[in-house]
């Protein structure tokens, strides 16, 4: 689905968020593992405020399991409570509640101090589009809700959906508009799917893809393949050796470039070559400042 992210369109959605989060004890940010800094938006520390928040690092089957354990002390250190899951095969789901039981203790302690009766937590979903909140929330439900929209506004009546006897989440997710202003991070979201449409333009998408491949695991890159690049190639050598590789020439027999483009970017898509992390905790620092 092609989502133009309008100002008004940004304005309702923080609206629509602020308005469900009264409703809540606790926010699941649910952020791609592979780029949990340019998956976040970037007002979501703004929006959220001091609502207790649990940072959901989604899709870690397709994530560096190394790089993720660098994020989970990364957050855990910003004193925000991480957890990896893997929604689709329904991985660390467990770990979800508890991490909604953690963070919301202290303010349940203080309820029953007041003398108030225990009651479940509630919880919503926000996170930008295609980071999996519809899989997640159905995989939580254990049955198929309709997926909602990938706008804000589709509105339908909220219902709480139990999740085991503790937690209760609200059946519509936040959507939230994702980083555009930066030319990395776009490029970051068009490998990893979040972003589908052209915005970004596929060739450079598929070059900073096999770029990052050839400098931090280029024997993969060069196995899945089957060439042999070297560490100071260009990014023209590699569209041709895979190429050739793969037979994909057109009429004139050269290489079909859009095809190459095309397989590269849904390979990386899908973490069939490998499993990368595209952020690193040391290059971007803050996961949720404010841009
Ligand atoms: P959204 O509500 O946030 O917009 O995202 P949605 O649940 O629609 O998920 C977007 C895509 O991400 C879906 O794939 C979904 O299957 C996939 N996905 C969600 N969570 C995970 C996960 O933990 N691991 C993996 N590998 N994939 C996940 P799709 O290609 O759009 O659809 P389909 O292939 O599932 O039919």
């Amino acid at each position: 689905m092609t989502i133009q992210w309008f100002p008004g369109h940004m304005a309702k959605a923080r609206r629509e968020v602020t308005e469900q989060l009264k409703m809540v004890d606790c926010v699941f940010e649910l952020l791609d593992a592979r780029i949990p800094y340019s998956s976040s938006n970037p007002m979501i520390s703004d929006i959220i405020k001091d609502k207790p928040r649990v940072v959901l690092l989604n899709k870690m089957d397709m994530a560096d399991p190394r790089e993720t354990a660098k994020w989970m002390k990364h957050f855990e250190a910003e004193g925000v409570y991480p957890v990896a899951l893997d929604a689709k095969n329904g991985k660390n789901l467990n770990m979800v509640i508890k991490a909604a039981e953690a963070v919301t203790k202290e303010k349940f302690e203080r309820l029953a101090a007041k003398g108030l009766r225990p009651r479940a937590i509630r919880a919503m979903i926000v996170g930008i589009p295609n980071v999996g909140k519809s899989t997640l929330i159905n995989r939580l439900a254990k049955k198929s809700l309709a997926k909602t929209g990938n706008m804000p506004g589709v509105t339908k009546k909220q219902q709480w959906i139990k999740v085991g006897k503790t937690l209760e989440l609200l059946d519509t997710p936040g959507i939230l508009w994702p980083k555009f202003e930066d030319q990395v991070v776009g490029k970051k979201l068009s490998l990893t799917g979040a972003i589908k449409d052209s915005i970004v333009h596929l060739d450079e998408v598929a070059i900073y893809g096999l770029e990052y491949m050839q400098m931090y695991d280029l024997e993969t890159l060069n196995k899945h393949y089957n060439i042999t690049i070297e560490e100071n190639d260009s990014y023209l050598e590699i569209f041709d050796q895979i190429g050739r590789s793969r037979g994909m020439k057109n009429k004139g027999n050269e290489i079909d470039y859009e095809s190459v483009i095309e397989l590269v970017v849904r390979d990386i898509r899908n973490a069939k070559v490998g499993r990368y992390t595209f952020d690193r905790v040391e290059e971007v620092g803050q996961p949720d400042e404010t841009e």
